[in-house]
């Protein structure tokens, strides 16, 4: 039985317990995996512990209702109910914040401190403190999985962990936001830019500040993890350009379209003369070419390996199910290769 602490109970807490609940059966029939959601921490909903695990019908139809939790409310901080719960596994659903990792760099210290392992999709402990964030869990026994921080569930950190080990990966090209494209591709049509952003946020695929979605932040996030992680470069967020789709107007649209083209932010790590180099920004992409046809919420990451060459994946980027089952498919790894819970 894996008893799992929710941190964070918004658009990805909310898929990520809704995959759990529809596969309860599936899951433990394949896999052997069985589950109790045993605490929840949302600075909107509150606190609420229960050991034996929470009545989660409750909690989802009261947060559906923006209500507060009515029961098994705890009287303590998140970092207090994180270290005192009796989870083997936290879940940090929080908002990300790149600028200091805060809240969630909190939470992932006192999960991964008192023995527990931390799976998140939240980009900012990753893209900031992943060093000191795997170091503090291998002291602990315990790790820190971060599936959900790039392109969603679409495989991104376990395929270059996984499948590609033993590639030596020279650049990694591609779309990195869900939001942004989704947006470009429906400008294509007419929508305005305020009014499709509107619907990207009602669907979802947004940050809870989209600016970091529409000023190619979140695609910087995402560039940072991927030229540290994959490509080992200890690079700073600071290090990686950065220019987002604020600027892009539907009469640019229309003429990128009259040359057969389409904008799309692109999001780019590179290794050259022995320098990592990162970087985000619109660029007009030729019809021809495969990433201009990406539609809507879609991610595409292009690896340029040493033994496969190419290597594409595409897939989506961003919502709640989709972000859902990045956190579902790290839980089931630590299940599976730790056999702890
Ligand atoms: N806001 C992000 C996006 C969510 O649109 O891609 C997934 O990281």
């Amino acid at each position: 039985m894996t008893n799992i602490a929710l941190l964070g109970f918004g658009t990805v807490g909310k898929g990520i317990y809704e995959i759990l609940k529809d596969k309860e059966v599936y899951l433990k029939e394949k896999y052997g995996f069985d589950y109790k959601i045993v605490a929840i921490s949302d600075f909107a909903f509150g606190n609420v512990y229960n050991p034996n695990g929470l009545d989660m019908e409750l909690m989802m139809e009261e947060a559906l209702a923006g209500k507060k939790f009515s029961k098994d409310v705890v009287d303590m901080d998140n970092v207090t109910l994180i270290k005192e719960c009796n989870a083997d596994l936290m879940c940090e659903l929080t908002y990300t914040d790149l600028s200091t990792g805060g809240p969630a760099i909190d939470h992932c210290k006192a999960a991964l401190s008192s023995g527990k392992h931390v799976v998140t999709s939240n980009k900012g402990p990753a893209a900031l403190y992943y060093p000191e964030m795997k170091k503090l869990a291998d002291e602990n026994g315990v790790t820190f999985m971060i599936e959900g921080t790039v392109c969603a569930g679409t495989p991104i950190i376990n395929l270059t962990d996984g499948p590609l080990a033993g590639c030596e990966i020279s650049k990694i090209r591609g779309i990195l936001n869900g939001t942004t494209n989704y947006m470009l591709s429906e400008m294509e049509k007419g929508m305005a830019y305020d009014e499709v952003l509107k619907v990207a946020q009602e669907l979802g695929y947004a940050e809870a500040d989209p600016t970091g979605d529409v000023e190619g932040h979140d695609a910087r996030g995402k560039v940072t993890i991927l030229a540290n992680i994959v490509m080992g470069a200890g690079i700073k967020i600071a290090d990686v350009s950065c220019e987002g789709i604020t600027k892009i107007t539907l009469e640019d649209i229309a003429k990128a379209k009259e040359q057969n083209a389409r904008w799309k932010l692109i999001g780019s790590v590179e290794k050259k003369d022995g320098k990592v180099i990162g970087s985000v920004a619109p660029e007009m992409v030729d019809m021809s070419h495969p990433l201009a046809g990406v539609m809507g919420a879609t991610n595409a990451l292009t690896f340029t390996t040493d033994l496969l060459g190419d290597v594409t994946i595409v897939g989506p980027g961003a919502g709640k199910i989709e972000t859902g089952f990045s956190i579902l498919t790290d839980i089931l790894a630590i299940h599976r290769n730790k056999k702890c819970c």
